[in-house]
This record gives C-alpha cells, structure tokens and sequence, in this order.
C-alpha cells in the first residue's frame, strides 16, 4: 500500500481551478440541470478552458501528465457542487483509459490531444441489458470484414452518450474462445449505423446523459482496433476500471463533503427548542460521524490513485481500487441519507439542495462495478494474499492438533 500521499504542485493547482470552476459554473446550476436534465456545457466548456481535461492525459499527446491523483481531486472538486457534474468530468478518463493504457502510438497521437483540448468529449461503451455486472458475458459482436469490422449490437446505460464524440466500444470477436474472446474499439459519433436510441430518465446525476447505443453493422477501420490486437479487450477494460475506480470514488468525496456542508450550515441555522440543532448531542453524532467518514474515505482514495500514479497497474492497485470505490460511495450514500435527516421534513422536498445530494449518490454504489462486486474483487485478492501468509499457519491449529494456549502454555 502506498504509504505517503505526495500531491504535485500541479495537482494542487488543478485542484484550485476545478474548485472555481464549481462555485462559478457548477454549483449555482445545479438545480436547473437537474430539474431539465440537460448538460452543462457552459461548465463543461469552462472546464476545457481551463485545460482540466488535460489532467489525465500524459504529457507527449497534449496532456499535463498530473495522473489518476490530480484527476481524483479535480473530481472531488467538482463532484462537490454536483455530483451529476463530477461523473460528467470523469467519465472522460474512464472512456480515455483503454486508449492511454491499450492504445496504439497512432491511436494516441489521434484521439488523445483532442480529448485533452476539450474539443472531443469520451465514453465507455462496456455494460448491456444482460451483462452489467458480468462483464465478459458480452452479446455486441463485432465481425472481421477483411480491411474492417462490423459492430452489431446494442450497449446499455453509456454515460455522456450522445454528448460525446469518442466512444471505447468492447465486442465479441471470438466467441469461441474464453479468455480471448472480446476486443475493444473506438468509434466515433457519426458513424453510419451508429445511434443513440434511449436517453434514460434517471432518479440521479439527472445533468448528464445515460443513454442506449445501437450499433447496426456499424463499420468500423481496422486502426481502430484498440491496441492493435483482438482478444485483448477484457484486459483493457478491467485495467480501466482499476484507473479509473479511484475517479468515482474521488466523486462520492465530494458528494460527501457537499452534503455534509450544507447539514452543517443548516444545523447551525435551524433553531428547535431555543437553539440551533447543532446544539443537541444527536445531530451533533450526526454531523461528527459524517466528517469522520467522510475524511477516512478521502484518505483512502487519495492513497489509491497515488499507488496508481506510482507503479501503474498491479494486484495491489486494483484491489486499492475497488476498496476506496466501494468504501467512499457506501459513506457518500450514508452521509447523503444523515444530512437528508438532519434537514428534516424540508430535506425531503426539492425546495432544497440537499434531496438532490441524496438522489445523486444511489449510482455510485452501483455503477463502474456495484459495489458487491468491488467486495467480490477485494475478497479475491485476499484469497490470493492468504498464500503469502504462510507464517500464520504455525499459529492455527488444525482441528486435530492442541489448542494454541496449551502449546503456547508449553513452550512458557
Ligand atoms: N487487470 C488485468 N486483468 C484482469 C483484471 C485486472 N484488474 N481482472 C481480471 N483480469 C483478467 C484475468 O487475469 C483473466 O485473464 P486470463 O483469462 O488471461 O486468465 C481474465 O481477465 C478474466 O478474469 P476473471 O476470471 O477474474 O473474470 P470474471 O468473469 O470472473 O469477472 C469481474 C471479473 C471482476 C467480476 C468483472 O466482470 C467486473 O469487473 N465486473 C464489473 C463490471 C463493471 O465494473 N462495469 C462497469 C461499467 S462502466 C460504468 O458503470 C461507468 C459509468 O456508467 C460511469
């Protein structure tokens, strides 16, 4: 685990900018952009501007190279004002990922300086109607037509679909095979055949779109094929989701932290027997409970994505990953859930904020993998640690052996 979280001056500075860019962009439109479920692209475009999108994008194709730590913040940031809006951001790293850690050197001088401009908007084209959690149970197939493929299929709950122009597609290429079956590629909108049918109605993040692609023999040119290579698209899609875990997570922090604020605020305004609710002990736990969750979440996904930035893709930082996913969106779901109660009836109605807080942080627990599922990746990974503690075994009986006091009560 890495143990000292080093944040670079960049990092710091990008940080700074997103936060700006949330109280002026971000925040005072929350509400609208929920209510008419439409983008944000005054802010969105406020955040190309200011070259946030650079964030996660190496250096040599345009980026500033800041790594999955700056990008956690950026998200934070922005995820404070609007949770809707923070996924909005990141997803651009989760539909950018196969291409920077998969990608060919001609794929990456193509697509990546111009999702690093904030000309092109991304997104991840993996879950279906019938493989959601089990990603590799995959139905779109995509045929090898001699000079190009042909996609056929049709993709579920694709974040930023519609608004985005670069889409990470993964389809079966080789049905027959287990561990080589899928590839990944890229498509751009506008390609003949390519649609958006449904645009969902969502209970949350009510500001970015999450749509249906319909792929109807969609043709798609062989230097497209991510990486060059077919076969290697599960891979791909599994190392993106260990980068970019740690960005959702970063998100349900500033869920956290946003929910938690306004609860502040308002127990120190709202007066019940004479004095504001932050006097009475029970909202007091409330509040204290919130900030300590809250931070260790924080600490957490801030040690994830340095781990990340310090030795890329390894066991240790894909189990890092889902730990600080699954642990950061269960607390922004709690803290969501106490900040709603310490509003009170009025945090029940959309006359205020904080219902919204509550609505935004249901899908983290559920989407880039739910959360039984980051509990499944966790658990095999300590199921593959138990072999390294072989130590232990002198220390646990087996059922025929003596008790461990009586040896230890020997050996005295
Ligand atoms: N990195 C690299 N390779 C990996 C890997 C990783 N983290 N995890 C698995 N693999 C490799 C394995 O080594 C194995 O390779 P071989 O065949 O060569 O041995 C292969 O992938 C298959 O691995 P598993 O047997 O572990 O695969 P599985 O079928 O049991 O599934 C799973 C594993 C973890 C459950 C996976 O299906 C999963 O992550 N599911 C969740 C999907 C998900 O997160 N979807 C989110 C969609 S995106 C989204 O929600 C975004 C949004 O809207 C904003």
């Amino acid at each position: 685990m890495q143990q000292n979280i080093v944040f670079s001056e960049k990092a710091r500075e990008l940080q700074a900018i997103a936060k700006e860019i949330a109280d002026k962009y971000v925040r005072p439109n929350a509400a609208k952009y929920d209510k008419i479920q439409e983008y944000n692209f005054e802010a969105a475009q406020a955040v190309a501007k200011a070259g946030l999108f650079r964030t996660f994008i190496p250096k040599e194709y345009g980026g500033h190279g800041a790594g999955v730590l700056a990008l956690a913040l950026v998200a934070e940031e922005l995820a404070k004002a609007d949770s809707g809006f923070g996924v909005a951001f990141a997803v651009n790293a989760l539909g950018s990922f196969p291409i920077i850690l998969g990608g060919t050197e001609e794929q990456k001088k193509k697509f990546l300086p111009q999702i690093a401009a904030g000309d092109k908007f991304v997104a991840f084209c993996l879950s279906e109607k019938f493989a959601g959690s089990d990603a590799s149970g995959l139905a779109v197939r995509a045929f090898d037509r001699g000079d190009h493929y042909e996609i056929c299929g049709e993709k579920k709950w694709t974040t930023n679909g519609g608004v985005a122009d670069i889409y990470s597609v993964f389809a079966v290429t080789d049905p027959t095979s287990k561990s080589r079956r899928i590839s990944a590629f890229i498509v751009e909108k506008g390609t003949p055949g390519f649609e958006i049918k449904k645009v969902e109605d969502k209970m949350g993040i009510r500001c970015v779109p999450v749509v249906e692609t319909h792929f109807d023999h969609v043709k798609v040119p062989k230097e497209n094929l991510i990486g060059g290579r077919a076969g290697m698209g599960f891979k791909h899609a599994m190392m993106t989701l260990d980068f970019a875990r740690p960005g959702v997570a970063a998100q349900a922090v500033g869920a956290s932290q946003g929910a938690m604020d306004l609860a502040n605020v308002y127990a120190n305004r709202r007066q019940q027997f004479g004095v504001p609710i932050s006097q009475h002990q029970m909202v007091q736990k409330m509040l204290a409970d919130m900030s300590m969750k809250t931070e260790a979440a924080r600490q957490l996904v801030y040690a994830a994505a340095a781990g990340i930035d310090d030795v890329g893709p390894s066991p240790a930082n894909s189990k890092m990953a889902a730990l600080a996913k699954c642990f950061a969106t269960d607390v922004a779901m709690e803290v969501a859930t106490d900040a709603v109660q310490v509003f009170g009836g009025y945090g029940f109605m959309e006359d205020y904020p904080i219902a919204k807080f509550f609505r935004d942080a249901k899908i983290l627990q559920i989407y880039e993998g739910t959360n039984q599922i980051q509990r499944l990746v966790i658990a095999r990974h300590m199921i593959r640690e138990a072999g390294e503690l072989d130590i232990l075994q002198q220390y646990i009986p087996t059922e025929t052996q003596e008790p461990y006091h009586q040896v230890e009560a020997a050996q005295a």
